[in-house]
């Protein structure tokens, strides 16, 4: 009887051990549906690399080199995106999963058309990033939630760029003089400290 006693009560300490167990790793691991959208704003952030480097390889061709580094950095930036979501995916023990990338644009008529369609981009992948933010609530995954916040502030900024750029080209037109001093200017534009930084390994 009294083995029967200790059998049943270390039995019991080791379900409740495994229960907790559980449960801290439920609360811990993504969930499906999240890992799901993850992987898929991991993606967009590698094909917007890819984009703007199709965007760097145009300008490169017009001669505009200053607007080509521009672009350049702007790739960089957007596989650091990419990579701060594989390493969050993976510090919550989720599964990463890179998909093939679509060909991206590689033809435009003026750089004025260039920044328009990088406007409607950032506008795209901001909704993204704000259906999973929506997501994150409803599952009340709070961690993946505070991690979105870097990404919907950093989405104000690409487009305010963005627009900055429109402008400027607008107000330049057909001046070819302007264009040139423009390009002159981009030329000097360098990745950001605070990308650089969200780099864990430091190797961008
Ligand atoms: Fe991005
Ligand atoms: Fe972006």
């Amino acid at each position: 009887m009294l083995n029967f006693l200790i059998f049943w009560f270390f039995f019991s300490i080791f379900v409740l051990l495994v229960t907790i167990f559980m449960i801290f790793m439920e609360m811990y691991m993504l969930s499906e549906n999240i890992e799901k959208a993850l992987n898929d704003q991991l993606n967009r952030e590698f094909f917007s690399s890819y984009y703007y480097l199709s965007m760097a390889a145009y300008f490169l061709s017009q001669n505009l080199k200053g607007f080509s580094h521009w672009m350049r950095i702007q790739a960089q930036e957007e596989t650091i995106h990419a990579l701060k979501i594989y390493d969050f995916i993976d510090d919550r023990d989720g599964e990463i999963d890179l998909n093939a990338m679509d060909t991206p644009p590689k033809a435009w008529d003026t750089p004025l058309d260039v920044f328009q369609d990088a406007l409607k981009h950032e506008q795209k992948i901001s909704n993204h990033i704000y259906e999973l933010a929506d997501l994150s609530l409803q599952e009340k995954d709070h961690a993946t939630n505070t991690f979105l916040q870097w990404f919907i502030a950093e989405q104000v900024e690409e487009e305010a760029t963005a627009k900055e750029m429109i402008d400027t080209l607008k107000l330049i037109g057909n001046d070819g003089s302007g264009l040139f001093l423009l390009d002159r200017d981009l030329v000097q534009r360098t990745l950001l400290a605070s990308e650089a930084d969200a780099d864990p390994a430091g190797d961008m």
